[in-house]
């Protein structure tokens, strides 16, 4: 288990799952603003990969989110597209809806910063999220990622095509935020 100052990141659990289907994947608006794909529906029992975590599957770390204090279920974070050649990954979180502007998502960047560089060695990670999303901009932006560039009307969300930033941070910039 990896450890904040507010969140811990641990393995995924079985009863995770019907939490994570109803109060995050359910909801149309926010899997289409987070997701870059269209919106569709998970089964109960579906093997779906955003939920059920294939442990052969390298290039991609999937984690639960949960409060240091009680160990409550509070999201999902994960290290996908990691590539060993050049030491790089991206990173994604997702918080339930309520769980979310408490100071948990900054955490949860810094706790996957930690594993990235320190954990697994890497050199480089990198956010891809939409130009509007100023909560994950700023969250990113509190750990040290910079502003790289901007994807014009890159994604297509419910009906209209919005920009996306592209944000990076490299070991040697990174500075690990305070605890507590
Ligand atoms: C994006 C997300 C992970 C951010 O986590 P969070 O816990 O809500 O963010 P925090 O509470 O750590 O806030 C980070 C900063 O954003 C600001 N912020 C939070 N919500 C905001 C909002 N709706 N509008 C503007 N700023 C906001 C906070 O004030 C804080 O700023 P500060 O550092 O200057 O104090 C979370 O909101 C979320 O899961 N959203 C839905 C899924 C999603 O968008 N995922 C990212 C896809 S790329």
């Amino acid at each position: 288990m990896l450890t904040g100052s507010k969140v811990a990141l641990r393995a995924r659990h079985e009863e995770d799952i019907p939490v994570l289907r109803t109060e995050l994947y359910d909801d149309v608006v926010n899997s289409s603003r987070a997701e870059g794909g269209p919106w569709r529906p998970i089964s109960p029992g579906s093997k779906d990969s955003r939920l059920v975590v294939d442990d052969s599957a390298e290039g991609k770390v999937p984690f639960s989110v949960v409060e240091l204090d009680g160990g409550a279920l509070v999201g999902t974070a994960t290290l996908w597209g990691i590539d060993n050649h050049n030491r790089a990954a991206h990173i994604g979180l997702g918080l339930l809806p309520s769980c979310r502007g408490k100071g948990y998502g900054t955490d949860v960047v810094a706790v996957l910063c930690h594993y990235g560089f320190v954990v697994r060695g890497l050199q480089r990670l990198q956010i891809e999220t939409l130009a509007d999303n100023y909560a994950m901009l700023r969250s990113a932006e509190r750990n040290g990622f910079v502003r790289e560039g901007v994807l014009r009307s890159s994604a297509w969300v419910l009906g209209e095509f919005l920009d996306e930033v592209v944000l990076g941070l490299l070991a040697q910039d990174w500075k690990p935020l305070p605890k507590g």
